[in-house]
């Protein structure tokens, strides 16, 4: 390694002008920093959108990691002091609001991205062999990010939040000892809000990194499904890529400043005014239909579903043809349920006063 190092600077004093000196110093980069190690060759067909929606998830991520650590500063996590936290951020702090703002439309770039990664990723079958492992930390990774959106709704501690925390904790009830920390009396030292605050900004993502880490890992090694011959070095990956991470944080700029996250007056237990926030409706439609057991008939289809794709769709044949009718049912029932509750009137699922 010393050696190398010394071979490249005896070179440099060689060189005179301007253009070897700068073609010694990116010799000097790519030693120290293996940049080469970026020319690995991938499919072509991978520089196309349907192969970036993954990697634009992660820009979308990395979105509201630095947002969200702007946030931590701001923010209160005590049931007490929540509201008010968030409410002086809005009106007294306008560069923290609108990083508030965008933390809002990065959840909603993050989960509309990663359904479109999954219904890609489906629809090419990128989860047959040796795949499989590859899909079902995926599965994984859109459980931890249903986490995130719900654990961050509730920190809000307004009337939606308040009322999220409700059915979160009734559900808690059916779902045995795995959920005990979404009881309020799991323990008398730490307040509901904290231990979920706590998920929201340890617990969680770091899971999610993990994950995240073993899904590119696997990428890594078994390579994505793309059918090409023709192969390019991952590095020009990277440029059209950058350009859809620049529309897309562009786009949910916008969105922030023409948009505004809201936030609804102060919790107050006991009633049901409020819908969720829109990556849940499905699951508030199944309870419009089903009462509160909807709440988790709904996303144990789903999850079910997701969990079976790689053993029932294996080869072509029958299997794989009804493994890809139903998954297109699925998601359009999903997108059907998510259009009804929205227009539906709110629905009382705790007999609650509305
Ligand atoms: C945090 C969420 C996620 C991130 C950051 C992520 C990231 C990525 C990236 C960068 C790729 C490579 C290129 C591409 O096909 O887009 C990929 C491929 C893949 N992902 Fe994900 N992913 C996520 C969630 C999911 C989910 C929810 C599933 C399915 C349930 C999934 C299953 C797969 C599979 C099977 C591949 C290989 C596709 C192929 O080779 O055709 N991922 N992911």
């Amino acid at each position: 390694m010393f050696n190398v190092g010394s071979a490249t600077r005896s070179k440099e004093s060689m060189t005179m002008g301007t253009e070897p000196i700068v073609r010694a110093r990116q010799g000097w980069f790519q030693e120290r920093f293996a940049r080469t190690a970026l020319d690995y060759p991938v499919p072509a067909r991978a520089n196309r959108l349907d192969f970036m929606l993954g990697a634009l998830t992660m820009v979308a991520l990395t979105l509201l990691a630095v947002t969200g650590s702007v946030l931590i500063l701001y923010y209160n996590p005590t049931p007490l002091g929540a509201h008010d936290s968030v409410q002086y951020l809005i009106t007294g702090a306008p560069l923290v609001a609108l990083l508030r703002d965008l933390h809002v439309w990065g959840a909603s770039a993050a989960l509309i991205l990663v359904f479109a990664h999954l219904a890609a990723v489906f629809w090419r079958r990128g989860f047959r062999r040796p795949r499989e492992g590859l899909w079902w930390t995926g599965v994984i990774l859109l459980a931890l990010l249903f986490g995130l959106a719900f654990t961050g709704t509730v920190l809000r501690a307004d009337q939606e939040a308040v009322e999220a925390l409700a059915h979160a904790t009734a559900g808690a009830g059916f779902a045995g000892p795995l959920a005990a920390p979404l009881r309020p009396d799991f323990t008398p030292s730490t307040p509901l809000l904290s231990r979920l605050y706590g998920l929201h900004i340890a617990v969680l993502p770091l899971a999610l990194v993990a994950l995240m880490s073993l899904h590119l890992w696997l990428i890594r090694h078994l390579g994505v499904s793309a059918r090409d011959d023709v192969r390019v070095p991952f590095r020009t990956h990277l440029r059209p890529l950058a350009a859809f991470a620049l529309i897309l944080t562009a786009v949910a700029a916008a969105l922030a400043l023409a948009f505004p996250g809201e936030l609804l007056a102060a919790g107050v237990g006991g009633y049901e005014l409020t819908k969720p926030f829109w990556p849940f409706l499905w699951i508030y439609a199944a309870e419009n239909l089903f009462g509160m057991a909807g709440m988790l008939l709904a996303p144990g289809v789903l999850f079910g579903f997701l969990a079976l794709v790689p053993v029932a769709d294996r080869k072509d044949g029958l299997a794989a043809r009804a493994t890809r009718v139903a998954g297109v049912a699925l998601f359009v029932l999903m997108l059907a349920a998510i259009a009804y509750a929205a227009l539906a009137p709110a629905q009382s699922h705790l007999g609650m006063e509305m």
